[in-house]
């Protein structure tokens, strides 16, 4: 490998949300984080190179984004996903949470209700009670081997609804890691086109895919379904910006984009930093070898831990993920509370996962993992996630 994954970097100096806030969310600070979404590698050289290019010329006012910075993204969602993108189509976003915020507080109606797929990521039931809209939940379901498959027919029931007029669409899917395959989108954009359903489409997770499977954009299945997306994408999850705050977001109808434009210049957060501004960029530009990597190495973390959990610890189930960095941990076959199951990961554990419930009520017993850290603090996170259920079943033995 010409890039290393392996290499330690010390992130409790860089103020680091993932590192420096578990006290606040766990009660406890000497945990081993392996909870929020995003990775302890630095960031590709080609895009630090970038960065310390615009470093150097010491200034950092307001900035401009020039066509090439729209073209990187387009460039890339058409070689690598064959997504055609216009580029009068595509607009800035400081996030894709932002996004599905403006967009559902100035778009959607007061009677509206949002569908989303349980479990989710938070932020999107958040985003929908934030905006004072009806959430509606399209539950995900197990297959008889545990794999994770859309309830069609429950979907089709809800879109039926005439006031649910907007579908929130998680592809790759987080936390399950669905790569939703063509066929299944398919699925989705008939029933929408059908029951005039509008789609947002989150494809953040897209370039962090495993040997295969496919990812699919949404908006690219047809004109038709373009017409009805609103597409979301970013750099940042693939190649560990967040902290820059960058993000795109692809309309159809040009009179949507003004507004949401519109929307953000009123708030005055329409332009990005300098940094961000050429990160994102270098990393479309430049980042495919680096991207490649490391997405053989995270499926190296994930095989790691399916297999040292069908070994060891083989009353909690995984089903590997298709795409993401993140392991959705079952324990339901523990027969314990959700409350047990999280006390004895941070006390014996002594190990930070997102507890399964905040990606909605369906997620209960689940804890999700973030395998994207140097393979020896995966092994290190997998063990104290054994010695927590180890201590749990020692306990039931003892009642
Ligand atoms: C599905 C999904 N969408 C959006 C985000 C966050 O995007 P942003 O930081 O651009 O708001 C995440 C972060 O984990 C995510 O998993």
């Amino acid at each position: 490998m010409k890039y290393n994954f392996d290499k330690t970097v010390n992130r409790i100096n860089n103020n680091s949300a993932k590192w420096n806030e578990m006290e606040k969310n766990f009660g406890k600070d000497d945990l081993l984080p392996m909870w929020i979404a995003d990775m302890d590698f630095e960031t590709a050289p080609e895009i630090l190179e970038e960065m310390k290019n615009k470093l150097d010329q010491k200034i950092f006012g307001y900035v401009s984004r020039p066509d090439s910075y729209y073209q990187s993204a387009i460039d890339w969602s058409k070689k690598r996903y064959n997504y055609d993108i216009e580029p009068a189509s595509i607009v800035h976003s400081p996030g894709v949470i932002p996004t599905i915020s403006i967009l559902l507080k100035n778009f959607a109606k007061d009677t509206d209700k949002i569908m989303i797929q349980t479990p989710v990521y938070p932020p999107f039931a958040g985003t929908v009670k934030n905006s004072n809209k009806t959430l509606v939940e399209n539950k995900l379901i197990q297959d008889d081997n545990g794999n994770w498959k859309i309830d069609f027919k429950d979907f089709e029931d809800k879109a039926k609804d005439e006031n649910l007029k907007w579908f929130i669409l998680c592809n790759p899917h987080n936390p399950v890691g669905r790569v939703w395959k063509k066929e299944e989108l398919k699925k989705i954009a008939d029933i929408c086109l059908k029951y005039d359903v509008r789609v947002i489409s989150d494809e953040i997770w897209r370039d962090l895919v495993y040997k295969g499977h496919e990812f699919t954009a949404f908006a690219s299945l047809s004109k038709e379904v373009e017409n009805i997306t609103i597409t979301c994408f970013s750099a940042t999850k693939t190649f560990n910006l967040a902290g820059l705050q960058a993000s795109f977001a692809v309309f159809p109808r040009k009179d949507e984009l003004d507004l949401f434009d519109s929307k953000l210049g009123a708030l005055d957060i329409k332009r990005n930093n300098p940094f961000s501004l050429v990160a994102m960029e270098a990393a479309f530009n430049k980042g495919e070898e680096w991207l490649n990597e490391l997405v053989e190495y995270l499926e190296g973390n994930v095989n790691f831990v399916i297999d040292y959990v069908e070994k060891n610890i083989p009353k909690v189930k995984i089903v590997k993920p298709e795409g993401t960095y993140l392991v959705w941990f079952d324990f339901r076959e523990l027969n314990l509370s959700n409350e047990e199951i999280s006390k004895a990961l941070i006390k014996e554990g002594k190990v930070a996962l997102n507890n399964g419930t905040s990606f909605g009520d369906v997620g209960s017993e689940f804890f999700r993992m973030n395998i994207a850290c140097p393979r020896y603090m995966v092994q290190d996170a997998i063990k104290r996630v054994d010695k927590a259920v180890k201590a749990l079943e020692k306990d039931l033995a003892l009642i």
